[in-house]
């Protein structure tokens, strides 16, 4: 395999696609944030909002308020997952969340390889394949996040830092398991800083994440994963980001904090 997608920056031809006939994955990662309260106001509100059934709504609170938001969802659309686990069964792992427990919370989607936890939590590409393959085994579906660095980008090897994440850590999967996964783009520089991607950049990365896929597990596995982008998603930019080519969802942190910026995307992607 080399390191080319065959995608050049004269290729991004704005082919548009409609959001009306688009299906996304609305994902809320709220990292360490929310009080008890704030959960509960937040549901309240969102379980008294309709949206398209097209759209998947899949909110990832900490652990602490996972079977609480659980209960407060019952019957309603949005769905919960888990920010992190292990990818031991059960063990000597203090502080640690297995799957089982999260499959036992009813809880079927796990962000993994957030850049937050491989910068300060040093989690590295190998103990992210681990929790790859233990998720899909435990029936969980791992959103696994991969980006390149600000230095990445600036120096022109942000291709193959995508590269080597996506081999690294979807070592040892079969192209039938493969079909579980999802993948967010999230490019370190745009993660909370309020300046996303543009749409020539976002139609690129998806696309060369798109074939990086394609020769890792076919086209059939590949055609069944959404790729989602996150970096400073919010209501000013998701329409835009939602009509290119392969972007089929969002990984939105800040502005899933606050229920009216929640609510104003999932209307704009109806
Ligand atoms: P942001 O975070 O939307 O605040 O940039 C995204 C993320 O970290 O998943």
């Amino acid at each position: 395999m080399n390191n080319n997608s065959g995608v050049k920056d004269s290729q991004y031809n704005k082919k548009n696609e409609s959001i009306k006939y688009k299906s996304f994955i609305i994902a809320a990662n709220w990292k360490m944030n929310k009080t008890m309260e704030e959960v509960c106001s937040f549901i309240e509100r969102l379980n008294s909002f309709e949206w398209n059934i097209k759209n998947k709504v899949i909110l990832f609170p900490s652990f602490p308020y996972l079977i609480f938001l659980k209960q407060l969802l019952k019957g309603k659309k949005a769905l919960c997952g888990a920010q992190n686990m292990h990818w031991e069964d059960s063990g000597a792992y203090t502080g640690e969340v297995a799957p089982a427990m999260l499959k036992d919370l009813g809880c079927r989607y796990c962000i993994v390889g957030h850049s937050e936890r491989r910068n300060i939590l040093l989690e590295t590409d190998n103990m992210i394949n681990k929790k790859i393959l233990s998720a899909i085994k435990n029936d969980i579906v791992p959103i696994l996040c991969i980006g390149e660095s600000i230095k990445e980008r600036k120096n022109n090897t942000y291709k193959s830092t995508i590269m080597r994440q996506l081999k690294e850590d979807l070592s040892g999967l079969s192209p039938e398991k493969a079909e579980k996964l999802i993948i967010a783009y999230e490019p370190l520089w745009a993660i909370g800083t309020g300046l996303n991607a543009n749409a020539e950049q976002v139609y690129e990365m998806h696309q060369y994440i798109k074939w990086v896929l394609i020769e890792l597990f076919g086209n059939i596995a590949s055609s069944k994963v959404p790729i989602l982008y996150g970096g400073s998603v919010k209501s000013s930019n998701v329409k835009d980001l939602a009509i290119i080519e392969n972007v089929y969802g969002f990984l939105i942190g800040g502005a899933s904090l606050k229920i009216e910026d929640f609510l104003s995307i999932i209307k704009l992607l109806e």
